[in-house]
């Protein structure tokens, strides 16, 4: 009959037969070979120990369970620490890994120039009681087109040239829509901004884009006149290009009349004229005019009651002319050498 003093004798030879073995292992092939004989689950020699154990008499098993127990936790806390020492030895040995060298950095995101340009936009006409409304970019005919007043296949459309997509809708042409989206959701007075992306049938050359950022403003109040227009513009004028000089050209649109674009002194040469403006001093900035009273009529307004202004602004063209850069192309290209050189 096996006796619990013939138990621990062997327990205590598997024991340091064990620890020798895995103090002995030289790497982690020669650990894992005496991780497998000593604590292998199938056929380790802890194991075997372990059915030796089931077969002593009932009152000596517990006595033999603790002696199993503590040498099972010793050989597998001995078992980790070696790996961990192999581990370590075998860095310091691995001639790819050099930890005295500069870490990398990581990448920060950050804004887009012409986000940049459209955040500073609201912000200054958030002084003056505007609010941000958005559109959608797939639009209807109507709203692009028929409720701004451009009558069916009239000329003013061809510059406007656009994807029509299957079920009717179209890649909206400019945020102008936004203005009738608006007006039939609240009431007067009404000022927003409505910025976002618009597509059109266009090269992608220095100044032009196929898809490309605008932002509309609206103001629609009784007693709003042309007066209201000029001021807020070249208020803004003002506060985004600094002492620079304005002017307003007569201009056309279907929705607003009249209806004037606004140009600011060259920010490249300061009026005196250079490629960028084309010789002439001046930046065209934006397109305005007072909104048209069939437009308003469209939206459910009563055009004898309320009166507005509107203006429609590329954001692109105002970042190229803030940030000197000579391609609009480069905004659009998302290469970051350029645009990490304006981002914040
Ligand atoms: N929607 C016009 C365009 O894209 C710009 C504009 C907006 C003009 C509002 C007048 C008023 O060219």
């Amino acid at each position: 009959m096996a006796s619990l003093d013939q138990f621990q004798r062997d327990i205590e030879r598997l024991r340091s037969a064990a620890l020798e073995a895995l103090a002995r292992a030289e790497n982690a092939d020669a650990l894992e070979a005496a991780r497998v004989q000593f604590l292998g689950d199938r056929s380790g020699q802890l194991r075997g120990v372990q059915q030796a154990l089931g077969a002593l008499p009932k009152e000596e098993k517990p006595a033999a369970g603790r002696a199993f127990n503590a040498v099972k936790a010793e050989l597998t806390d001995a078992h980790a620490a070696r790996a961990r020492e192999l581990a370590r030895a075998g860095g310091d040995d691995d001639p790819t890994l050099d930890l005295t060298m500069p870490a990398r950095m990581p990448w920060l995101g950050a804004k887009h120039p012409v986000t940049l340009v459209i955040e500073e936009i609201v912000e200054i006409f958030r002084e003056l009681g505007f609010t941000v409304a958005l559109g959608p970019l797939v639009e209807t005919d109507w709203y692009n087109f028929s409720a701004l007043n451009f009558p069916p296949d009239h000329p003013a459309m061809d510059a406007h040239d656009t994807l029509y997509l299957k079920n009717g809708g179209l890649l909206r042409t400019h945020t102008s829509p936004v203005q009738i989206r608006t007006l039939q959701q609240y009431p007067p007075p009404i000022r927003i901004l409505a910025p976002g992306d618009v597509a059109r049938r266009d090269f992608f050359d220095a100044s032009h884009a196929p898809v490309f950022s605008q932002i509309e403003g609206l103001c629609v109040d009784e007693g709003i006149s042309f007066v209201d227009l000029k001021a807020m513009l070249t208020n803004f004028a003002r506060r985004y290009f600094g002492a620079a000089r304005t002017r307003f050209r007569p201009s056309y649109f279907p929705f607003t009349e009249p209806s004037a674009e606004m140009d600011v002194e060259c920010q490249l040469c300061k009026g005196t004229g250079c490629a960028v403006c084309k010789g002439t001093g001046w930046t065209e900035i934006l397109g305005s005019g007072m909104v048209h009273p069939t437009v308003l009529d469209s939206a459910g307004l009563d055009s004898e009651r309320y009166t507005g202004w509107a203006f429609g602004m590329g954001p692109g063209r105002i970042a190229l002319q803030r940030y000197d850069i000579p391609d609009i192309r480069i905004l659009y290209d998302s290469d970051v050498r350029f645009l990490e050189q304006i981002a914040r």
